[in-house]
């Protein structure tokens, strides 16, 4: 149980992605805490561990609040992974990547809604931080790491490369563990998502610094955090080759497919984003998945954006994208999916435990704000 209390001038909501729980616990859009009110959240953290995060879902003002600051990590342990020796306490960091734009007396910028630029890609800012810091730079042993990467910005999609050329050992994303460790050389974030990596920085060496670079950003937006490798330290840490196995959720099993066509309705001033040519509306429900059914759930992209779609209360996996095989970062169980202009992705779920209201949206917080979101209740 969490009890918010909120001591701000508006009406807040708070929202645990990646978390799976009951209706009205899961911080809709609609159901709000007004100032000087307080909410218990109860969760029940009988899910997989991973790593969660906790943000702001009040309807129409998502992107302000959390570009504001409501947002935090919520890391969830269990005992199959305490016991799989992977890098543990000092050398498990977080990393919650935000990119923001300041004013000269360090004030945070937000355009108005009526820059239509913001509504079109969503806010991109100047300057990259790393939980809360610009130009951040972390001293680390000769050692391995577990990097926890979150990409809490409102619209800002990375792909991110290490400086000295090594590939990351990519163990985990948004639903926790994969079933082995891979190998890569780029991982692509966009908004919401999460990777899990391992990075040894004994091939480097005291003395030596490398750069978490962002290969889709110029000037300061292509550097994330750069780490001094500054001591010699024992590492008793390993990475096992089978983390954890993973059950495929099989297609055959699916008793329903639902279409969603995200898109851009109207131009200029009046167009908003919208999911199957309609906008968000709270007393409108789109989808009535029966409890404890499979489902494809398949997300068509025909905009010139890419729109990080995130479903609450389920974790589901990728079965294909455009009919290809999904990325490394999506073997694993996952709650965003970033969809290609162009492309059509399909996902597959269970909806257990829970009947009731929930949403789904894209991540691009402005977008999401601007009424990509939809409902669907599970009966
Ligand atoms: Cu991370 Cu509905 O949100
Ligand atoms: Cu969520
Ligand atoms: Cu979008």
């Amino acid at each position: 149980m969490v009890r918010h209390r909120n001591q701000l001038p508006e009406p807040i909501s708070v929202h645990l992605h990646g978390g799976h729980v009951s209706p009205e616990d899961d911080g809709h859009p609609a159901d709000l805490v007004q100032p000087g009110q307080s909410k218990d959240y109860f969760y029940p953290n009988t899910q997989l561990a991973a790593t969660l995060w906790y943000h702001d879902h009040a309807m129409d003002v998502t992107a302000p609040h959390i570009y504001a600051g409501l947002a935090g990590l919520y890391v969830l342990e269990d005992p199959g992974e305490a016991g799989l020796g992977l890098p543990r306490g000092a050398y498990d960091i977080p990393l919650v990547i935000q990119d923001r734009a300041f004013a000269a007396d360090g004030s945070l910028i937000y355009p108005g809604m009526s820059s239509t630029s913001l509504l079109t890609t969503g806010f991109l800012g100047d300057t990259l931080l790393v939980n809360g810091a610009p130009w951040p730079y972390a001293p680390v042993a000769a050692r391995k790491y577990r990097l926890r990467i979150l990409n809490a910005s409102n619209a800002r999609h990375y792909m991110l490369a290490l400086s000295n050329g090594q590939p990351f050992t990519l163990i985990g994303t948004d639903g926790g563990l994969l079933p082995t460790p891979l190998d890569v050389p780029m991982l692509s974030v966009a908004p919401a998502e999460r990777v899990e990596v391992v990075v040894d920085f004994a091939r480097d060496g005291v003395g030596a610094s490398v750069v978490l670079q962002n290969m889709m950003g110029q000037g300061q937006l292509s550097q994330v955090l750069r780490f001094d490798v500054t001591r010699v330290e024992a590492d008793d840490s390993s990475v096992p080759s089978v983390l954890r196995p993973i059950a495929r959720l099989d297609p055959a099993e699916a008793v329903q497919t639902r279409d969603w066509t995200l898109d851009l309705r109207g131009s200029g001033r009046g167009a908003t984003w919208v999911i199957n040519g309609r906008p968000f509306n709270p007393s409108r429900i789109d989808a009535r998945p029966q409890l404890d059914t499979v489902e494809i759930w398949r997300f068509r992209n025909p905009s010139t954006m890419m729109h990080p779609m995130h479903v609450h209360d389920v974790m589901f996996q990728v079965l294909d994208r455009d009919g290809l095989t999904p990325e490394p970062t999506e073997q694993g169980w996952k709650d965003t999916v970033h969809v290609e202009a162009g492309q059509t992705v399909q996902v597959i779920a269970r909806f257990t435990d829970y009947r009731g209201i929930y949403v789904f949206h894209c991540h691009n917080l402005e977008h999401e704000d601007h009424e990509m979101m939809s409902q669907f209740e599970v009966v």
